[in-house]
């Protein structure tokens, strides 16, 4: 297994290799770069591999302009089962062609015994609607790529035999707290918890595996832009939630774990069912000391780059209240658990690059309307560049998850408590992901919803990708169409027309009684 930077490795067995979640290129508005420095490997060549694993499309696992120009279109891309084909369409337009679809939680043997399980994961607080782990066997060795993705255990990874390298995530990657406009006091506090719920969370899933070796991967990120710098945990900052691998290791340590394994960019583990020996490109120990030193050394590699991505975000022709509303308030109006969840209005403060707030305006919920903000009391609200948003618009970005939050380029104060429908909501900017969303919420309520169309009475949402059948039904006699794919389903067996599975509960409705 060779180390190739953030939460991506080369695994290579004699019945092929695996390349998983290649990533140089800066990802978030150029906030977020691999650390170490990983743009120095021979891409060439450790992209020039049999199988590529894509974990999810994060754009610090799913860096598009890499893929294309370093990982070989020959390659056969194994694909986690998710509900939306929205990774496999960007892969394709990448230029891949070969895809190995597998069934989530289920074992695959692929050529030469090479034996895979990808578990998927798809509520929308997964990922952007999905995220995945990878398990590898081959010749009895075995390998779980957790990568950063949460299931709620390890058992069905438990359940196929011992585990001889588990890689994972245990470093911070969210904006919580640090963006927040709090008391330094009080962020210092809250970085502190979320440091330690980290490391337990990471705890809990080795105590899970009990691997021979344990690998921390998927993070963290560095921070290069000056805007930015200070999120590096380089100042000895309690509650700094961004941990290296170095401060794993020590942690680890203080828990009784002794079997941890750094790699860096280029390290090389060769793992057997009894060992694992690894060869570094360069002093660890050296590395980390020298931390501060490594990464300004990086920020000077990297500053053109970093100021070519902010040339490129302004785009002032463009009406940002106008955009915003084209964008969200077709989507308000079809949202019921999201707007209701969030319960309240959400407020940009946009900003000029200096700081100054040129333009206010609210999301609003429950008016189900983007509008210049009133002298209104808010909830949530958020400041960010104005830039960053006409950037949003322009590229037409469906999800400001993975672009802005992830950013860190932005300051937020709310009421109340965190409030996972906010992020939830802008994370689905298209009708298909808000669909999806809206009936992942709505499933989970214990009285799921039926409704009556046409003589027939059926559960509200479709079972394709959960669209609102109230909005996208048709009954046709027997026949149900779904207007948002085009998904038929017979409404007398509940069999579906278009795909296998998908069922409908559905029923003749109650006559009515005679007046
Ligand atoms: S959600 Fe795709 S057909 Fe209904």
């Amino acid at each position: 297994m060779t180390g190739t930077g953030h939460a991506s490795m080369r695994i290579d067995t004699e019945a092929g290799s695996i390349l998983c979640d290649p990533w140089v290129n800066p990802a978030y508005f150029a906030s977020w770069f691999p650390f170490p420095d990983n743009s120095q490997l021979d891409w060439e060549t450790l992209g020039d591999c049999d199988y590529l694993y894509v974990s999810h499309l994060h754009r610090d696992h799913f860096d598009a302009a890499h893929l294309k120009r370093y990982v070989s279109k020959r390659a056969t891309v194994l694909l986690p089962e998710y509900p939306t084909s929205q990774l496999e369409d960007e892969l394709r337009d990448l230029g891949f062609t070969k895809f190995y679809k597998t069934v989530s939680d289920e074992v695959h043997e692929l050529d030469g015994g090479l034996k895979i399980m990808i578990q998927a994961l798809t509520s929308p607080t997964d990922g952007p609607i999905g995220d995945s782990s990878l398990w590898v066997e081959h010749d009895g060795v075995r390998v779980l790529n957790q990568n950063d993705a949460r299931p709620t255990d390890l058992q069905r990874f438990a359940e196929l035999g011992h585990v001889h390298a588990h890689m994972l995530q245990f470093s911070g990657a969210i904006w919580y707290p640090m963006v927040y406009e709090l008391p330094q006091s009080a962020k210092t506090a809250f970085g502190k918890q979320k440091r330690d719920r980290q490391f337990d969370r990471t705890w809990r899933y080795i105590d899970d595996l009990n691997a021979s070796w344990v690998f921390p991967i998927a993070g963290p990120p560095c921070f290069l832009d000056d805007e930015l710098w200070q999120f590096n945990d380089i100042f000895g900052d309690e509650g700094n939630i961004f941990p290296d691998q170095s401060v794993f290791l020590s942690e680890y340590a203080k828990v009784g774990g002794t079997n941890g394994i750094v790699l860096l960019p280029g390290s090389v583990t060769e793992l057997t069912t009894e060992s694992a020996k690894t060869e570094h490109p360069t002093d660890v120990d050296e590395y980390f000391a020298n931390k501060e030193t490594h990464l300004k050394a990086y920020k000077e590699r990297q500053e053109a780059t970093i100021a070519r991505e902010k040339a490129s975000w302004s785009h002032p022709e463009i009406d940002v209240l106008a955009g915003m509303k084209a964008r969200i308030e077709p989507l308000l109006d079809e949202s019921v658990r999201l707007a209701q969840g969030v319960g309240g209005p959400v407020r940009f403060d946009l900003t000029s690059p200096e700081g100054d707030v040129v333009e206010s305006i609210v999301v609003d919920f429950p008016g189900k309307e983007v509008r210049v903000a009133a002298d209104e009391k808010v909830r949530y609200r958020f400041r960010t560049e104005r830039r960053l948003i006409e950037h949003l618009l322009h590229i037409d970005e469906g999800d400001w998850v993975n672009s802005l939050f992830l950013s860190c380029r932005f300051s937020a104060a709310r009421i109340g408590q965190y409030n996972e429908f906010v992020y939830a909501f802008f994370k689905c900017l298209s009708e298909e992901r808000l669909q999806y969303a809206e009936g992942w919420y709505e499933s989970r309520r214990p009285d799921a919803e039926d409704i009556v169309l046409g003589g027939w009475k059926f559960q509200r949402r479709c079972p394709h990708l959960n669209a609102d059948l109230t909005r996208f039904g048709i009954v046709d006699g027997n026949t149900l169409t779904c207007q948002l794919h085009g998904w038929r389903f017979d409404l007398a067996s509940g069999r579906c027309l278009t795909s296998v599975g998908h069922e409908i509960r559905s029923e003749k409705a109650p006559e009515r009684p005679a007046e």
